[in-house]
């Protein structure tokens, strides 16, 4: 499985679950339903999955090869775009994790308003997100990447995913 595969693959699962996300924060929304841990649990899949695995992933090893051979309109793909949005979703992230830990403490209408703000807006930068690097950022570097490198990342990706476990 090319990295390529992988990544897309991931994709489909982070998409799944920005939906399951999605309706934990529109229960909050919509019948004060809070579970603190199951939030927590969200937090814990996004640090690990979506952003460990997958984001770290992307610019370690995918971004990385396409800036070294790809030139000029990929470095501003990459900077301008992929990396940009990579660090707003660690931003929304980590005030939705402070936010969770004081509505549980002190829950208030404005921390509520955070977490359903910060919760959406995670949920909709990553689907956009999603949907350029599967239409325009991999079909780029499919096109323009050699064989040769896609070995050499497909190696450093299974290395990169072996020391994980
Ligand atoms: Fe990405
Ligand atoms: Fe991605």
């Amino acid at each position: 499985m090319s990295i390529i595969d992988r990544l897309t693959e991931e994709h489909n699962q982070i998409l799944i679950f920005l939906d399951t996300f999605e309706k934990d924060i529109l229960n909050l929304m919509e019948d004060n339903i809070f579970d603190k841990n199951n939030f927590l649990g969200h937090i814990q899949f996004i640090h690990e999955y979506a952003d460990c695995r997958h984001h770290q992933r992307e610019e370690k090893i995918l971004f990385k090869y396409m800036e070294e051979h790809l030139g000029l309109p990929a470095q501003k793909l990459i900077r301008h775009g992929m990396l940009v949005e990579h660090n707003l979703a660690r931003y929304y992230v980590q005030e939705l994790e402070k936010c969770i830990h004081n509505y549980f403490s002190t829950p208030s209408p404005q921390i509520k308003l955070s977490i359903i703000g910060l919760g959406y807006a995670y949920c909709d930068l990553l689907r956009r997100h999603i949907e350029k690097e599967n239409n325009v950022v991999y079909p780029f570097a499919l096109r323009q990447l050699s064989k040769e490198i896609f070995e050499q990342m497909k190696q450093e990706d299974t290395q990169f995913l072996s020391n994980e476990i």
